[in-house]
């Protein structure tokens, strides 16, 4: 699992002045809103005897924790300990990590680890069809939701890219009788890549076959990776103009298990009547892909780049294990072995306020393996 990349923690919707608590990374946090209706992200494990933030309130704007009250502003700091009397000082180690938050695509997103807001990647910002929506445009239709994998976020994501698995995996995607793809260009991005591919159309069948015959142009399906998520865009044209496209954002709730946060969008049957339907359809689409990715192996994806065989329709995912070793050279992936070691310790991922001042914090940073130049990384 990686440090300095911005994670989805919640929906939007869900983000109240009631604080929730969300795992990811293998490390615990409090996210909540405050009066004004900004969200906050906090480390949720309390440094004066490990209370669960989470559980606690927020009392003006603050974090107030549920075992003795200490309670943390925005930013983390302590400003108020109820058993010292409201004029004794506070202690500077009093702070706990917090966060850099944005909002988009109605996801509240997290950055977790150290780099000051000029170093940080941006967001995503290839679905403009769900922008357009949010501004009252009806000519797309979204449902939203989250799938919860039994797999490594490495696994998870790479099958996302990947451009050949739909034929086998997917009964309404792929036309097993004609398995075959175009080559695959694919184009660099920044923090990303794009690529784009054909295959011969699937027949479809039940409500969907009214619109979709089987007199039909090639299928073509655009992949788009963003390494802030990450974050993968699928966009199938169907006949056209009919399209569908599925926006995923996977979070590591650890080194096991994975959070998708998917919106899909369709510009066809977009009356709301079918949006269960639809909804029933794309956790079909996951479920059918956690029946293999859920038992891959290694469960990680493996440390060399020539340890499994890749071929031309895997380039996206060999683009993607290229950007996990880019931020492996870094010096930015946690070391879960050497972290898993330890007894009775807490760690938390270190916020940027910790660069500008590394000292007097109470909680020692995660463990991270060491950076080491690219040519060794790729080995
Ligand atoms: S454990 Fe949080 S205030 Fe004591
Ligand atoms: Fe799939």
């Amino acid at each position: 699992m990686l440090i300095n990349t911005w994670y989805v923690a919640a929906e939007s919707a869900s983000v109240t002045t009631t604080p929730v608590g969300v795992r990811m990374l293998g490390q615990d946090f409090a996210v909540f809103r405050d009066k004004a209706g900004k969200a906050h992200c906090l480390s949720d494990v309390c440094i004066h005897r490990g209370g669960s933030l989470c559980r606690g309130k927020v009392v003006d704007g603050t974090m107030q924790c549920p075992y003795h009250g200490w309670r943390f502003n925005a930013g983390g700091e302590c400003v108020e300990i109820p058993s010292l009397g409201p004029d004794a000082a506070i202690p500077k180690r009093a702070r706990v990590d917090s966060y850099p938050v944005q909002e988009k695509y109605g996801w509240v997103w997290v950055f977790l680890g150290d780099l000051a807001d000029d170093e940080r990647p941006p967001l995503p910002d290839f679905y403009p069809e769900y922008e357009a929506f949010e501004k009252g445009a009806a000519e797309w239709r979204f449902v939203r939701g989250t799938y919860v994998f039994d797999a490594a976020w490495t696994r998870v994501v790479e099958n996302g890219l990947d451009n050949a698995h739909p034929f086998f995996v997917h009964q309404d995607f792929g036309n097993p009788d004609n398995p075959r793809i175009t080559p695959v260009e694919i184009q660099e991005r920044p923090f990303g890549s794009y690529s784009t591919r054909a295959q011969k159309p699937v027949e479809k069948r039940g409500v969907w076959a009214e619109k979709i015959t089987t007199d039909r142009p090639d299928v073509r399906t655009e992949l788009q990776y963003h390494a802030s998520g990450p974050t993968v865009r699928i966009q199938m044209h169907l006949r056209p103009p009919m399209s569908q496209i599925i926006v995923s954002a996977y979070t590591p709730i650890d080194d096991k298990q994975t959070l998708s946060w998917w919106i899909q969008g369709r510009n066809f049957f977009t009356d709301p009547k079918y949006d269960d339907d639809s909804r029933r359809r794309v956790l079909t689409v996951f479920q059918e892909d956690a029946n293999v990715v859920n038992h891959i192996k290694p469960v990680h994806v493996p440390p060399s780049l020539s340890a499994e065989l890749t071929i031309y329709p895997d380039a996206m995912s060999f683009s993607f294990r290229k950007m996990i070793k880019e931020y492996e050279a870094k010096g930015w992936r946690i070391d879960t072995k050497a972290m898993a070691a330890e007894d009775e310790i807490v760690r938390v991922i270190p916020s940027p306020a910790r660069k500008a001042d590394p000292k007097n914090w109470v909680m020692d940073p995660v463990l991270l393996r060491p950076a080491r130049p690219m040519s060794q990384a790729a080995e």
